[in-house]
This record gives C-alpha cells, structure tokens and sequence, in this order.
C-alpha cells in the first residue's frame, strides 16, 4: 500500500506487509510517546479532528498523537456544534474543512459517512468509527496488542485462537479485526453472542472463504484453549430503543470467577472500551483489575503509537523524525 495521501477508511486497504510496516513505525514512535525524546517534524500542520459521535480515547489519542509529532489540532465535537445540524452535507464540510486542515480525524453515526466525507476532502481522511461499519485505527491497535501480547507468551498471530464475546452485531472493532484477522493463516475463532447479535454474515464468508476455523456459540463453554478473549459492550446507540438493548445486557460478563473457571492461566483479555460499568451490564468485571493478563489500558496506550504510526505515513514523514528530534 502506498501511505503518502491515503485515506484510512478501511482495513480492506491492508495487507500483511502494510501492517507490518504500521507497526514497525508505531515501534519507533515509543521515545516520543513516552516523553524520553521530542520530535517537531509535524511543525506548523494542522489536524482537524471531527467527532460526530461520543469518543473518550479515539478523539483524545489522535490528538495527542499530532501533538506529540509537532502539529496542532482544531477539534468539532457532535453534530449540534457544526453546520452539519443546519442541513449541510458531508461533501460541502469536507470542502471546506479540509482547507483548514493538513490532515482529518472523523467519527460519525452513520456507516459509510466517513468515505463520503473523504470524496469531498482535500486532505487525507482518517475513519475514526462510522456506524457499526469499521474502526480501522481501533483494529490495528488492537492486533498491535495482541501481536505484543503473544510475543509474551512466546505465540504468534498465525495459528492463534480469539474469542470475541458479546455484541458481534453492532461492535464495528470486532469487524474491523476480523477482517485484519482473516489476513494471517488458521486463526482460530470462537464467536460468543446472542444469536440475534451474531457476527454479520459478510464477515463470516470472509472468515470462511481465507480458511479460518469460526465456531458460532452462545455459551462461554469450549473456550478454554483460546489465546485472547476479546469482551465487547452492547452498543445500545444502534439500537431501536434502550429497553430492547437490555434484554441482552448482562449475559456474556467475564469476572474473575468465570475467567478461571473458563479459559487458561495465560489467556489475554481484551475490550476495546468504554466498559460498561453499571452494575446491570458489567461485561468485565472491576476484579480483574489487577490480573497481570488483562490488557485493556495497554490497548489504549497503543492507540497513541498507531495514530502517531498512520499520521507519519499518510503526511510521508516517517524517515524525518530523527532530522526534527531534540532531547527533552
Ligand atoms: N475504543 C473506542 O473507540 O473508544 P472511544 O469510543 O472512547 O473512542
């Protein structure tokens, strides 16, 4: 894949040797994530981070990951605070928001919206979540995690077996790692929902057209030998009303209790977050906290060096860090 001016709508774009460049670039971005080096080389560019939709870490990472490369970031937040609320299209706003911008972070409800933004756009357009479509930026911290998190335990991505549980419906971080997912050899998953939340079928084709090995579930039991457990939330926003979302609240938790009973000593876990904390949902449990396996915080620190990874590639920065790096 050629990065210099890219979009990043879809993991579709990648492939295995682009991501393996992805994350040879978030490597190299460790220093300047973690204060011991300053680099300026993104100086004077500008950012224009577009939030359509509630966001705590995507919003924030993207922004502090163009700040620690040197550049500035102009933020909108929700539909109400732009002319989008007054009937302007996407095209019109890409027009003109993307002359006030070098580069655009966007999220937004509905899926597909932020292709139809980047059709209007000037500059490069980074798909921050839209609909229940795809979360690239999420996926591909969430296999850099994972890629790590194996390392550890002496595993590799090929050959590894994921469960993803809860709500495979909705969760476009799901999507968008599956599909990242069905690019390597014989991964094994085990997909864990309410049948009506089950994992779209495109997807399931395309797990099953690259030879991968899907068992479909509604119960926690069979997952011992999995290598992560991948939790997701009910994304209530997609659906209907809220009481149609709480009839499935609360059924597939993992504590710590469960956790032993069901999976190995060794088995990572995963949630991309928000974590539903209210007690009548809770999908993972406070009393994992402490459990050295529980990887949700490195997940979102590796948000930062993603995003710092896919700004450098897609503004073709990536070989001039060192030229604009000064010591802290
Ligand atoms: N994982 C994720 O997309 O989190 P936010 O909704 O807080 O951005």
């Amino acid at each position: 894949m050629h990065f210099t001016g890219a979009d990043i709508l879809s993991v579709k774009q990648f492939d295995p040797d682009s991501i393996a460049r992805i994350f040879a670039i978030a490597d190299q971005m460790q220093p300047y994530a973690h204060r011991k080096k300053r680099t300026r080389v993104l100086d004077g560019a500008i950012l224009g981070n577009l939030f359509f939709e509630p966001s705590t870490r995507t919003r924030v990472s993207f922004g502090t990951a163009f700040n620690l490369l040197g550049g500035e970031v102009r933020e909108t937040t929700g539909m109400e605070s732009s002319a989008i609320a007054k009937g302007e299209s996407l095209y019109d706003t890409a027009r003109v928001l993307s002359s006030y911008s070098d580069i655009i972070a966007m999220r937004h409800p509905k899926a597909g919206s932020v292709a139809e933004f980047a059709e209007g756009s000037r500059v490069p357009v980074i798909n921050g979540g839209d609909g229940a479509n795809e979360h690239p930026t999420q996926a591909l911290l969430d296999l850099y995690t994972i890629k790590k998190e194996l390392e550890h335990n002496k595993l590799g991505i090929d050959g590894m077996h994921i469960c993803m549980v809860g709500d495979l419906k909705y969760g476009r971080t799901v999507h968008s790692l599956s599909k990242l997912l069905s690019m390597y050899s014989n991964v094994r998953f085990t997909l864990i929902s309410p049948r009506e939340l089950s994992m779209p079928d495109d997807i399931l084709s395309m797990l099953d057209s690259a030879g991968h090995k899907v068992h479909i579930t509604e119960h926690i039991e069979g997952s011992m030998d999995a290598d992560i457990v991948y939790q997701t939330r009910i994304q209530q926003e997609r659906f209907a009303t809220a009481e149609e979302a709480d009839q499935y609240r609360g059924k597939f938790r993992l504590n710590n209790e469960i956790y032993t009973r069901h999976y190995k000593p060794n088995t990572v876990i995963m949630h991309p977050l928000p974590r539903d904390s209210r007690a009548e949902a809770n999908e993972l449990d406070n009393d994992l906290n402490q459990n050295p396996n529980l990887a949700i915080f490195r997940q979102a620190d590796n948000g930062v060096l993603i995003r710092m990874a896919l700004f450098a590639l897609t503004l073709g920065v990536e070989d001039l860090l060192q030229k604009y790096e000064t010591d802290v």
